[in-house]
């Protein structure tokens, strides 16, 4: 990460995940990184998705340390309790479409909410949101995921929505919607070969590479780990 100078700080929120603890090591191998902080359900402050006041109670805690130049946030849920992603209407459920909606497209929209003031200000910072290809309505072409597909379209729009609001104090501020590839993880695993996927740290590896790269443009991204734009 050149682009954020000589010495940042890195907040990586979801570190307990497969491609959250890549970004965490790849930003700790950084000699110009100075510090990586780290939140998820298992540290201290923790957070849940579920719970705004828990987000607002890390945030200012994390806000005491200093401010961030990057903040990655790489939380997501595919199949939940017993629910898997749906492969045809008939398997479309109300309970389990505003869950998968409240954990990807709710919970990171109030992350933004609440995570954005501890970005830097006057110098080029950036927010990265893990999304997903399948998130794109004009690259839909298999169908099926329903849940998930419409919570990563909505988290998509709510990033956008926010890129645009922000810019307004925060030009330099660079918002991205990720899609990191099919990744060897907890979340692929039950649909993927681990030898179909690519590792976290190979997926991280690119994504950096492709959020280096990125304008600040006043609006949000939507971008690969091969640094390729995707259309929303
Ligand atoms: N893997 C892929 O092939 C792939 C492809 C496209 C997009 N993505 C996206 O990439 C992101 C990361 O996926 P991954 O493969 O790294 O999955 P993962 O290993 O399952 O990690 C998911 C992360 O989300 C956190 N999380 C889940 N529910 C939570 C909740 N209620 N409150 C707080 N944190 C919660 C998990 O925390 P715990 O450790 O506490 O469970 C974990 O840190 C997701 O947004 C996913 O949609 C992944």
């Amino acid at each position: 990460m050149q682009s954020l100078g000589h010495s940042f700080r890195a907040l990586v929120i979801g570190s307990s995940g497969g491609i959250g603890a890549a970004f965490v090591r790849a930003l700790q191998a950084m000699p110009h990184c100075q510090e990586v902080m780290t939140l998820s359900r298992h540290t201290h402050p923790s957070f849940t998705l579920e719970d705004e006041a828990s987000m607002a109670h890390a945030a200012a805690v994390l806000q005491a340390s200093g401010s961030f130049a990057l903040i990655v946030d790489a939380t997501g849920v595919l199949s939940f309790d017993a629910h898997k992603p749906e492969k045809n209407l008939n398997a479309l459920n109300t309970e389990a479409l505003m869950r998968s909606y409240h954990l990807n497209a709710v919970g990171p929209a109030l992350l933004i909410k609440h995570f954005v003031p501890l970005l830097s200000m006057g110098q080029r910072v950036v927010y990265a949101k893990l999304s997903a290809r399948v998130g794109s309505i004009s690259d839909n072409h298999k169908g099926g995921w329903y849940g998930y597909r419409a919570a990563k379209a909505g988290l998509n729009m709510l990033l956008q929505t926010a890129a645009i609001e922000c810019a307004r104090k925060r030009p330099e501020l660079v918002m991205a919607a990720l899609q990191p590839g099919t990744v060897a993880s907890a979340l692929s695993q039950p649909f993927v070969a681990s030898s179909d996927a690519i590792t976290p740290d190979v997926s991280v590896a690119g994504l950096l590479q492709a959020l280096d790269a990125l304008p600040a443009q006043g609006r949000a991204h939507f971008v690969d780990y091969r640094g390729q734009s995707i259309a929303w």
